[in-house]
């Protein structure tokens, strides 16, 4: 997957003149802090070069992510056509590009940032943009959301490993208030992006929340560590995005976890896949998510007709339904 090229334009605007070892420093600096989920106080893009390393090295990953869980929820629930949204985190815009992108319905977007170099960027980066109006707001997800109206979806990716974990019961029960129809969170694909998610997951179900994807099912999940529940996007890196992180493949894969919670309960329950498919000459073997709560690895053959025909045009992260076939 790549950036939208309006947005991909913007941001090789943004990024000429910077001098390359100052963006590789910068780059530097902030995976390490990403990688050891660093909690000092300070924001990882506290400055203009940090949000400028973001843009180079992991916009287009975040992108991916994001893209791909919207459209995961959009296909759970198609007529889900959101007009505002409310984007918790939203750093350069990532989400607002993403979400615009799938739903041309969306007419007005909030987009709170704490890190006044991320939102001077985002800006930037959007200054073209005439649908949605955006409102970008100054301000700290875990105090600042009193007086935010509600929005149609309401959005949080990458965010919750920067903040204190004691902080986020009362933040996500807010954003879940905020929500008017769909709320969507994503985390890195990590076991700790994972088991963030999981208590989210187990907090919206309490307050009633309708789980829309990736979980066919409101039981627990049935996964146990070591294992843990991710997906993966291919991401195309450009040559400013190499030579930033000293990388020799064009492409880097995105790992990532997602959680959307909904209003409106899902019609269907498809089973996801939660592993690359195996596949081999006339079968398919998939590890499924189950509308049962349960996980387990199934093996189609050509005596399973439809289904099997279905299954194996599956990848990792995609759903299959088992009772149509
Ligand atoms: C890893 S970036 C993710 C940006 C964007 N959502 C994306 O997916 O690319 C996390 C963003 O959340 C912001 N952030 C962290 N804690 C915050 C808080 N308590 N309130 C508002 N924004 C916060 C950071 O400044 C940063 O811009």
């Amino acid at each position: 997957m790549e950036l939208p090229a309006e947005l991909r334009q913007a941001v090789e605007r943004l990024l000429d003149g910077v001098p390359l070892a100052t963006l590789k420093q910068a780059s530097r600096t902030l995976s390490d802090r990403y990688r050891a989920e660093v909690r000092d106080g300070r924001l990882h893009m506290g400055d203009d070069i940090a949000a400028k390393a973001y843009l180079a090295t992991r916009l287009p990953a975040t992108y991916a992510a994001v893209r791909t869980s919207l459209e995961a929820l959009a296909d759970t629930l198609p007529d889900f056509a959101p007009t505002t949204m409310l984007d918790i985190g939203a750093g350069p815009g990532t989400v607002l590009w993403a979400a615009t992108d799938l739903w041309t319905s969306i007419e007005a977007a909030t987009l709170l940032e704490a890190s006044n170099a991320a939102r001077k960027v985002g800006q930037t980066l959007a200054a073209s943009i005439d649908k949605p109006q955006i409102r970008w707001q100054a301000g700290d997800g875990t105090i600042d959301l009193a007086d935010m109206p509600a929005a149609d979806l309401v959005t949080m990716a990458y965010v919750m490993d920067e903040i204190a974990p004691a902080s986020l019961p009362r933040l996500i029960e807010r954003l879940w208030q905020l929500t008017a129809g769909t709320l969507l969170i994503v985390e890195p694909g990590t076991p700790a992006g994972w088991q963030r998610i999981l208590d989210a997951r187990t907090r919206l179900i309490a307050v009633g929340a309708a789980i829309a994807a990736p979980c066919p099912h409101h039981a627990p999940c049935p996964l146990t560590a070591p294992d843990w529940c991710h997906f993966s996007r291919r991401v195309a890196r450009s040559r400013l995005h190499r030579l930033a992180k000293d990388a020799d493949v064009p492409w880097e894969d995105e790992k990532f976890i997602y959680l959307a919670a909904s209003r409106t309960p899902r019609a269907a329950r498809p089973a996801r896949v939660l592993a690359p498919p195996k596949a081999g000459s006339g079968k398919v073997a998939l590890k499924l998510c189950q509308p049962a709560g349960t996980v387990s690895e199934r093996l189609f053959t050509k005596r399973d007709g439809e289904t099997f025909k279905a299954a194996r045009r599956l990848d990792w992260g995609d759903v299959l339904d088992l009772e149509s076939g």
